[in-house]
């Protein structure tokens, strides 16, 4: 627990000690801004959330998780696709601190969002302020179906390990249990 406090003390001294040499300078977005932004980026975040959880189990119950690993590769796309509709959204990425695929891994940004949810007990939606955008992060949590592919490995059949090890030599994403903070749902959105 002292540990945690000493941690999130560390963490909120970083980020307010903002560089004027043009470096990554993460603050809070203002209300308003906080608010719009809000309503865009959870527009974005909850379909590719809903996408991942219904999809993911649909197609697992009928062709286990060696059918449903394309989804989890190609899920961004259609959402990015759809939420260019909005002309805010400048980008849709899922972000972990422990990255399957290594283009998925965090920024230094989202290193700094992803650390500060993870200490939170009930992980919440995070909006930082950069230059002319905000950054709209949406966590997402581990679910039972997520354990499939993303749990303890010795419980994966084998087909499934060598699929991924065949894919993602480099996969730091198992070992998670339930409730787990597995990453986020990050939107760009651009502030008039
Ligand atoms: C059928 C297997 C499978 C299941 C089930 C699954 N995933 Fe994944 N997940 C993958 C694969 C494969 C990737 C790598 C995708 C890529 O190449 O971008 C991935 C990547 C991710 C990423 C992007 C970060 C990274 O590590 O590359 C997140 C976030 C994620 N999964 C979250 C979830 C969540 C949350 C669930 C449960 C709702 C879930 N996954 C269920 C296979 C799965």
């Amino acid at each position: 627990m002292m540990l945690r406090a000493i941690l999130y003390l560390f963490l909120l001294a970083v980020p307010a000690a903002c560089d004027r040499s043009g470096a990554v300078v993460v603050k809070e977005a203002s209300a308003e801004e906080k608010a719009r932004v809000e309503v865009v980026g959870a527009g974005v975040a909850k379909g590719l959330m809903e996408a991942l959880g219904s999809e993911l189990r649909r197609v697992m119950e009928v062709g286990g998780p060696l059918t449903a690993i394309p989804l989890c590769q190609k899920i961004a796309l259609p959402l990015t696709a759809a939420a260019s509709d909005s002309p805010d959204v400048i980008a849709v990425r899922r972000t972990t601190l422990k990255p399957r695929n290594p283009a998925n891994a965090a920024t230094e940004r989202d290193r700094v969002v992803l650390e500060l949810m993870a200490m939170r007990s009930e992980p919440e939606v995070e909006i930082r302020r950069e230059g002319d955008a905000a950054h709209y992060y949406q966590p997402l949590i581990v679910q039972e179906v997520c354990l499939k592919c993303h749990g303890d490995p010795s419980t994966f059949p084998k087909e499934l390990s060598e699929v991924l090890a065949a894919s993602y030599p480099a996969d730091k994403a198992t070992g998670y249990v339930l409730g787990d903070l597995r990453g986020a749902i990050h939107v760009t959105i651009a502030i008039p």
